[in-house]
């Protein structure tokens, strides 16, 4: 019914304004429990062997929301009703910030993509704090996924990490630390050997200095050479990581079908979905293959059951997905949780 009905409806419309909407829709009728419950039995599939124990923690299926859809924890302790095992709010900076200017999200309906300069638009930390202060998340898994704000220069772009690792510390299962976006101009720099392990160095000390530490993961871009994911691995090592999030969108804009004008029109931005797939499971069974040990999620290209099974046969323990639940709608992590059993 989503994608005969209403995917056409709602692709007549701004994506960016769809996201709104379908954010009102959502909180309207999974606000109200009884309806929220049997939206659930429609919408999840539960089984023993979707169970997944990663970095001591238990997650109910492997299958995840990944950042960048409810950035301000808006809706966080209602995705489990649609199928999801975890979710990762974010990427949330210190201090709230508008993003880039708007037309910056599209549709790319031919490869079944999107194209995104978002810029982490999202409400700042101390907002999301309090929104996570208050949810009752059950059995879901939240992580949260920290950046720097657009102003803050890269010298100091620990301190902004290190405030967001210390506000939300209390209300989040795991931490993701972004340093991938495409539209932060110069973060990606900070996937650099060097600024990379101050970086993380910085705040695994602060978080193994807690009572209980909670797991540290990193966030890469797709469009690193073998020696930069060999570097990162290291770096993994190095800064006793959890685990390592593969990947963020792309800059490149190989191999598309939408014809070349329409593309070049949109501009610069991360490219996910379709496109994307071959790539992420490619870094995927890279990393794989030379650091059996380290827990990898799959995310990038997910775009039906069997994308995410092969991520996992490649060595990913977890598969999270955005563009596809763009494209394929609520039923998505359902059906992919179905397809895995
Ligand atoms: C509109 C949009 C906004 C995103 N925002 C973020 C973000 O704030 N932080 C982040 O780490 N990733 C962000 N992402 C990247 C996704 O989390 C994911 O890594 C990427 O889209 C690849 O997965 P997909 O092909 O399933 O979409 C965003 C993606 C899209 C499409």
């Amino acid at each position: 019914m989503y994608k005969l009905l209403i995917r056409p409806l709602l692709f007549l419309i701004d994506p960016e304004r769809v996201h709104h909407l379908s954010f009102t829709f959502l909180k309207l009728i999974l606000g109200f429990k009884p309806l929220a419950r049997l939206i659930g039995t429609f919408f999840t599939y539960q089984h023993p062997s979707l169970e997944r124990e990663l970095f001591g923690l238990h997650f109910k299926n492997p299958v995840g929301l990944a950042a960048g859809f409810d950035k301000d924890a808006k809706l966080v302790d209602k995705w489990g009703y649609l199928g999801f095992g975890f979710v990762e709010v974010g990427t949330v900076t210190p201090r709230p910030q508008a993003g880039n200017p708007k037309k910056r999200l599209f549709r790319l309906p031919k490869d079944k993509a999107l194209i995104n300069r978002m810029g982490f638009n999202n409400g700042g930390v101390e907002v999301v704090a309090e929104r996570l202060r208050k949810m009752k998340k059950g059995d879901l898994i939240v992580g949260a996924n920290i950046g720097k704000n657009k102003d803050t220069p890269n010298e100091k772009a620990t301190e902004d990490y290190v405030i967001c690792f210390e506000k939300l510390f209390e209300y989040v299962d795991y931490f993701v630390v972004n340093v991938s976006s495409p539209n932060t101009p110069g973060l990606r720099e900070l996937q650099e050997k060097g600024p990379l392990t101050q970086l993380l160095l910085s705040l695994q000390d602060i978080n193994q200095a807690k009572p209980e530490p909670k797991p540290l993961l990193l966030k890469v871009a797709p469009d690193l050479t073998d020696s930069q994911l060999d570097d990162i691995i290291e770096v993994c090592a190095t800064a006793r990581l959890d685990g390592l999030i593969l990947n963020n969108t792309t800059i490149a804009r190989e191999p598309l079908a939408t014809v070349a004008s329409k593309v070049e029109a949109i501009g610069n931005g991360g490219l996910s979905g379709g496109p994307l797939t071959a790539r992420a499971q490619e870094v995927t069974s890279y990393v794989a293959e030379r650091s059996p040990e380290l827990p990898l999620i799959g995310v990038g290209g997910i775009m039906r059951p069997q994308d995410a099974a092969e991520r996992l046969e490649a060595g990913a323990s977890l598969v999270q997905v955005y563009t596809g639940f763009v494209y394929e709608g609520p039923g998505f992590a359902g059906r992919i949780c179905r397809g895995l059993v």
